[in-house]
């Protein structure tokens, strides 16, 4: 495709006359690749495509991938055997379609995917998805897999179109990507590259757009979202602090949060920013990953339990009702029952809101699947449901201390039953709420009458 001799009058002429095509976009993982997803279908748009919800109706269909677990990568290549199928009955009936994996199992494995999946007509990486179109239109004139998995010189945002199309009241922002912590279980630093920052400017340009949109609540995406020192506009790195007090300046963007944090990141300003920024919500989901320092150590976390205890009593200082939530990983090679039950003591003794438990999972080239003392999977298993257990019960006690308060809730999406929305609380969980569809986009006092494990409902305050 030439689009270079082109003057961009005819670009629009030749998008308007784009025969009208259909896409389909799964996403696994996390946050970020719905982040991307977007920004993947927004690139498509003026090549005539839309998004849909039939694979069967698709002519490009995208699955934007996460190599966290291996258990993601097996449904990724589970997904590919079903959509072979797909793809054999559409060329049958003289439809062409092209196939494409995204994301960090693209990153991970490149052309290998093409050679155990030959389905695949493209993989992209996250770090040149910007190129979509162009890569698209090889694979299709080519009839041969295409594979782009560089870290290209020039950061892709400065590639991607400024407009962006908020669907909701709430959005995610990609302000930092990748990460330099090198945790020895995981394989984001390989995937994602390392640490990058985009620019105070370009941040609030995209905010702003957003919030144009009537997005009232943004939250701000990076791997390592704390180490975030983007360019301000005065020529010097700024905090995410710093980044967080400028799009509070932000009319109709009402709420702001950040995620995911490194406990050894949380510094004095973005402390301070919990105690005194009204727009910052009271949730802060920061992974801590074991309760016992020999494994921290082990994992090359970087802190001590004593250092995270510290830091947590810090921002509790600075927001007394801040709502905190983590992650754990159960059976690190060499975990001890012992240091398992100090992970236990640790959940009591924070009292997390919430927390996403895992059981490692060997990632390969990473250090820590070289490790002899890899931990049998049964145990790991039983570790697992006794931290889950033990995790339920804490989520449930929390969601029902908030019986009986009022809480600000934004109000998102209809809900099940009729009459019913369901809403934001600072908190993340979800309320349900009877209210007219007009609510919706709107911040209004709910006093909460019950609440389930992650769940809340209430009524009206007016
Ligand atoms: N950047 C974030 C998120 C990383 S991935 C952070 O630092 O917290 C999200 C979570 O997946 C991690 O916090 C960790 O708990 C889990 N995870 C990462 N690698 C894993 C592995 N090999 N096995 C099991 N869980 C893993
Ligand atoms: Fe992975 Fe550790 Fe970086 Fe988080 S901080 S992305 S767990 S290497
Ligand atoms: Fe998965 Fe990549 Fe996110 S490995 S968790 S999609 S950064």
């Amino acid at each position: 495709m030439d689009t270079v001799t082109k003057s961009p009058a005819s670009d629009v002429l030749e998008a308007e006359q784009a025969p009208a095509k259909k896409m389909y976009v799964k996403t696994f993982g996390c946050q970020m690749n719905v982040y991307d997803s977007e920004r993947m279908t927004e690139l498509m748009a003026p090549q005539g495509y839309s998004e849909t919800a039939d694979i069967g109706e698709a002519d490009l269909v995208i699955l934007n991938t996460c190599h966290i677990r291996e258990k993601a990568v097996e449904k990724v290549y589970s997904d590919l055997g079903r959509i072979r199928q797909t793809k054999d009955e559409r060329r049958s009936a003289g439809k062409q379609t092209v196939v494409a994996v995204a994301g960090c199992v693209a990153q991970a494995e490149g052309a290998e995917i093409a050679r155990r999946a030959p389905v695949v007509d493209l993989v992209v990486g996250p770090q040149s998805y910007q190129t979509l179109p162009d890569l698209i239109a090889r694979a299709q004139s080519t009839g041969r897999s295409v594979v782009e998995t560089h870290f290209p010189e020039q950061d892709k945002f400065s590639q991607l179109p400024i407009a962006r199309t908020a669907k909701t009241t709430t959005a995610f922002l990609t302000v930092q990507e990748g990460c330099d912590k090198f945790c020895t279980f995981c394989v984001v630093p390989y995937t994602r590259g390392m640490e990058y920052s985009r620019t105070v400017s370009e941040l609030t340009r995209e905010a702003e757009k957003l919030a144009e949109q009537g997005v009232r609540e943004l939250t701000l995406l990076g791997q390592n979202v704390n180490a975030y020192h983007g360019e301000g506009p005065d020529g010097t790195p700024w905090s995410l602090a710093k980044l967080l007090r400028r799009l509070a300046q932000i009319d109709g963007l009402e709420r702001l949060r950040y995620t995911t944090s490194h406990p050894r990141d949380m510094s004095d300003d973005l402390i301070a920013a919990h105690g005194d920024e009204q727009k910052l919500m009271p949730f802060l989901h920061l992974p801590v990953q074991s309760g016992a320092d020999r494994i921290l150590a082990a994992m090359n976390r970087k802190h001590t339990i004593a250092e995270y205890r510290r830091v947590i009593a810090k921002i509790r200082a600075a927001r007394p009702d801040l709502a905190v939530s983590t992650d754990f990983i159960v059976g690190f090679p060499g975990e001890t029952d012992d240091e398992f039950a100090q992970t236990l003591d640790l959940v009591d003794e924070i009292g997390f809101a919430q927390a996403f438990t895992f059981k490692y999972s060997p990632r390969p080239g990473t250090p820590a699947a070289k490790l002899g003392d890899q931990v049998p999977e049964p145990v790991k298993t039983e570790r697992l449901s006794r931290l889950l257990e033990r995790m339920d019960r804490q989520q449930s006690a929390f969601t029902a201390s908030l019986v009986g308060r009022t809480l600000p809730v934004l109000f998102e999406k209809a809900g099940r039953g009729e009459g019913k929305l369901v809403g934001r609380s600072p908190y993340m969980f979800p309320v349900t709420v009877e209210a007219r569809a007009g609510f919706i986009g709107e911040i209004a006092p709910v006093r909460i009458s019950a609440a389930g494990p992650a769940s809340l409902s209430g009524e009206l305050v007016v």
